[in-house]
């Protein structure tokens, strides 16, 4: 009898995996990504300094397909934080001082949707986007993966399948605390970020996230050096933080509050972007929201593309980048039909902005009705250079500028172009929108 091999190995798979009815990877159509425009905040640069950073709306499964070509292997950290398959729909409160004491008060907008027939459709949504994202990472990339109890341990599953169990480098327990009308269970007051890196060699900045030993620690180390066990940590350098994580959530006190439902604080993406970039690398987050990811990556100077097909997250993340960077950079529109239709209609002549003195001013009717205006000038290919902002300011408290500027100061616009191409683009609460050319 000679040697037979095995039919059993055949079939071994080293790793259970999760099926479902419908599993596949989605085929995603490419996306035909429109520049919009140009945003140059406090026209520092305009109109030529070359804007790398990119807010995109749309469907991220068309875009991330549509980014390939560019992109596949060389983005360095992505960051996603997606609907978590509450079957809930979310709203955004707009407008002005939003107080959180009476509801009544608060205008409150379309947010965007977690809701889903049944869980395979949320993990068809899901797989695809995950393994394109693994596409676009480069090689020495990583991933965090936001979710809760919902969902996260079918993700951590996907992500094994896709990435391999090994690449798991962390799983990151955000606590937080806050109200909870739950009274039958303990209060659920955590995420889960799940990390994975696609190769064995990636990034990870120890020292850039290190923080200060806890005060016993320092002195019970103070009476005694034998208290670690013969290991004595270097408490001026401080350690490397646990893999749980304290940061309170977005609260309607926070400065940086923007209305955007389940906005994550900037605090938790710095270090993230921290401990997995460096500075000029570039950071994805393709289910974006409110531009938490943008906000911080602008600021510790990393390249972003942060995605998101709502209109309002994508609104929300222009006005908050305005006010907070000076970097310029460009919008994408992939699909047109979750824009809110773009036109006059309603504005009557007396709430026309009118241009005097090197600025541009509206009038108070029109004003009230205004979440966010602009004043640039249009190419004649259609697309937009902004070069003067105003953003309502979201909390109306004590320190914070009241009320949206009714002029802006357009003369590097006057000076560096045709004075006939200033164009003014508005944005009301309601999210309507209008272009004047003036
Ligand atoms: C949990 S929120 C992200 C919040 C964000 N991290 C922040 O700090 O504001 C999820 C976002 O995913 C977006 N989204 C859901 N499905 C999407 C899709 N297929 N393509 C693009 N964005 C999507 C929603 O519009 C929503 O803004």
């Amino acid at each position: 009898m000679g040697w037979r091999f095995p039919t059993a190995i055949l079939f071994y798979s080293p790793m259970p995996t999760l099926h479902w009815d419908s599993k596949q990877a989605l085929p995603a159509t490419s996306g035909d990504l429109r520049l919009d425009s140009v945003v140059y905040p406090l026209a520092a640069g305009f109109p030529h300094a070359s804007a790398v950073n990119q807010v995109i709306l749309g469907d991220n499964l068309n875009v991330m397909t549509a980014l390939r070509s560019e992109y596949a292997g060389r983005i360095n950290l992505i960051y996603t934080d997606p609907p978590f398959f509450t079957n809930r729909h979310f709203h955004a409160r707009v407008g002005r001082g939003e107080d959180s004491r009476r509801p009544k008060d608060w205008h409150l907008a379309k947010g965007y949707t977690d809701d889903w027939p049944n869980l395979d459709a949320y993990l068809d949504m899901l797989y695809a986007r995950l393994k394109s994202m693994y596409h676009l990472l480069a090689p020495n990339g990583t991933l965090y993966l936001h979710l809760d109890w919902h969902a996260n341990s079918y993700a951590r599953l996907l992500l094994d399948e896709i990435f391999g169990s090994e690449r798991l480098l962390n799983e990151i327990v955000w606590v937080y605390h806050g109200p909870s009308p739950i009274r039958s269970a303990f209060n659920r007051k955590h995420d889960t970020i799940l990390v994975y890196t696609k190769g064995d060699s990636y990034t990870f900045n120890t020292d850039d996230v290190r923080l200060p030993y806890d005060p016993t620690t320092i002195k019970t180390f103070a009476s005694s050096a034998r208290a670690g066990f013969g290991k004595v940590p270097d408490l001026e350098r401080g350690k490397v933080p646990e893999d749980w994580w304290y940061f309170p959530v977005v609260a309607r006190l926070h400065n940086e509050r923007t209305g955007y439902p389940t906005q994550k604080p900037q605090a938790l993406l710095e270090r993230i972007i921290r401990a997995s970039s460096n500075p000029g690398d570039i950071v994805a987050d393709f289910f974006s929201g409110s531009g938490t990811t943008a906000a911080a990556a602008c600021l510790l100077d990393r390249q972003f593309i942060v995605v998101d097909g709502a209109w309002r997250a994508v609104q929300t993340t222009i006005s908050r980048l305005v006010g907070q960077t000076r970097q310029p950079f460009r919008f994408f529109i992939e699909a047109s039909d979750v824009l809110p239709p773009e036109s006059l209609v309603g504005l009557s002549q007396d709430e026309h902005p009118f241009l005097a003195g090197g600025r541009v001013s509206l009038p108070p009717n029109l004003l009230d009705q205004l979440d966010y205006w602009e004043a640039g000038c249009l190419a004649g290919d259609g697309i937009f250079y902004s070069a003067a902002q105003a953003t309502r300011p979201y909390r109306q408290a004590a320190r914070a500028p009241k009320g949206l500027p009714a002029s802006l100061d357009i003369s590097p616009i006057l000076e560096k172009t045709n004075p006939t191409n200033v164009t003014v683009r508005l944005v009301a609460i309601d999210g309507r929108r209008w272009m004047i050319i003036l």
